[in-house]
């Protein structure tokens, strides 16, 4: 390290400790664990099929000047935009970013990574990526950081303020649907198995979070996947119809999550709270009544295509193959939605009522007093 960031450091943490004394409990931090919806850029710095660091990508992105991040959408991710909502004035760093350590004690950390999931095995096919169990090992890296920096006391006060939020899953799922390839499908297990295996893996990562510090939790559910894009073109389901077979092993997924959860909750309240994010609920109320938010379209990607290969590339210096108006699509690509549609879902988990957020919504947990 430099003098120069050496000292750079030094007053980050003496300023960090001041405001520790001063401020408790006013700056938003986060430490965001997923894929490919959150992640805010750690695919950059992986070798992978999966990437957005090209343009169109973050072409509605403020703080870029519209260049990509790698952020798999146009614009600002959901939980970018709740964060931004409850006062975060900069974006969690990705990890793997260079100098991410030093600010995750001002304002956490993002592990997120595009075709990763619960399983380990998920998301091969694209090679690079970081399942969820090396996120949490990158976030005990952290947290020896900031024991280094605070001490143990600080750190975990610093923690138990800290929002975890884990948005993640959907891979799992595409990986299990997905036509099979041939000498990897003789031990498919049954989908109700492979549920079982999600929510049990998902639960051993929430419990060594809690064992590391972390209190306040957002599990964000699983969105409609039968209806996006890719699925729907890969079923050849026509324009406004979603593979039930899909969402009914998502809304069986989601219904162990929730009872999973509220266990947890029962075990560890008030000391700490699980929060379940109904994002299934919250995305098909839109794609059901979309012309109600504003959109025209629900069906077809802004970008990239409807068919495979479904590659959103900005191709020469003009836009071409980019919809006309990003806030009138529901999705971005043929996996993810527009900004447009990410601020509609925010909101709702921000500040909805028990049906989206159970059993408090975001803002609550935010200003919960667990200490
Ligand atoms: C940390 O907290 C424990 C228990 O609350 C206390 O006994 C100990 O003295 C504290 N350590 C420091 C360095 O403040
Ligand atoms: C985690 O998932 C794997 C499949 O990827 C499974 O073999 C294993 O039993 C699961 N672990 C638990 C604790 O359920």
């Amino acid at each position: 390290m430099e003098t120069l960031e050496i000292f750079r450091c030094f007053i980050k943490v003496i300023i960090l400790v001041l405001s520790l004394h001063v401020l408790p409990s006013i700056s938003y931090t986060s430490f965001v664990f997923g894929d490919s919806l959150v992640d805010a850029g750690n695919n950059n710095y992986l070798f992978t099929l999966s990437k957005a660091d090209s343009p169109p990508y973050g072409i509605d992105f403020k703080p870029s000047g519209g260049r990509p991040t790698g952020r798999f959408t146009n614009g600002r991710t959901i939980s970018d935009i709740v964060g931004e909502a409850l006062g975060d004035e900069s974006f969690p760093q990705p990890y793997l970013a260079p100098n991410a350590q030093a600010d995750a004690v001002f304002r956490g950390v993002n592990y997120a990574s595009g075709a990763s999931g619960i399983l380990d095995e998920t998301g091969f096919l694209f090679i690079g990526r970081v399942p969820l169990r090396v996120q949490v090992n990158y976030f005990e890296q952290s947290r020896s950081y900031m024991v280094n920096v605070m001490g143990e006391n600080r750190t975990k006060e610093f923690l138990k303020k800290a929002i975890f939020s884990l948005t993640i899953g959907s891979n799992d799922v595409l990986n299990y649907v997905q036509p099979s390839i041939p000498f990897l499908s003789k031990d498919k297990v049954s989908s109700t198995m492979f549920q079982d295996f999600m929510v049990s893996n998902l639960t051993i990562q929430l419990k060594r979070l809690h064992e590391l510090g972390a209190r306040k939790f957002v599990v964000v559910g699983i969105g409609p996947l039968g209806c996006i894009p890719f699925v729907r073109a890969l079923n050849l389901l026509p324009g406004g119809k979603c593979s039930l077979e899909v969402n009914e092993l998502i809304q069986g997924y989601n219904e162990k999550l929730n009872v999973m959860l509220n266990r947890l909750n029962q075990e560890m309240r008030p000391q700490a709270i699980f929060v379940y994010a109904n994002s299934y609920d919250a995305f098909m109320r839109i794609l059901i009544n979309y012309p109600h938010y504003g959109f025209e379209n629900a069906d077809a990607p802004c970008c990239g295509g409807y068919f495979p290969p479904f590659v959103c590339f900005k191709w020469h210096s003009s836009n071409t193959g980019l919809c006309e108006d990003r806030s009138k699509y529901v999705f971005w690509d043929a996996y993810h939605p527009t900004e447009a549609a990410n601020i509609i879902v925010a909101k709702e988990l921000l500040d909805g009522g028990e049906s989206i957020s159970f059993p408090i919504n975001i803002r609550e947990l935010y200003n919960h007093n667990n200490s």
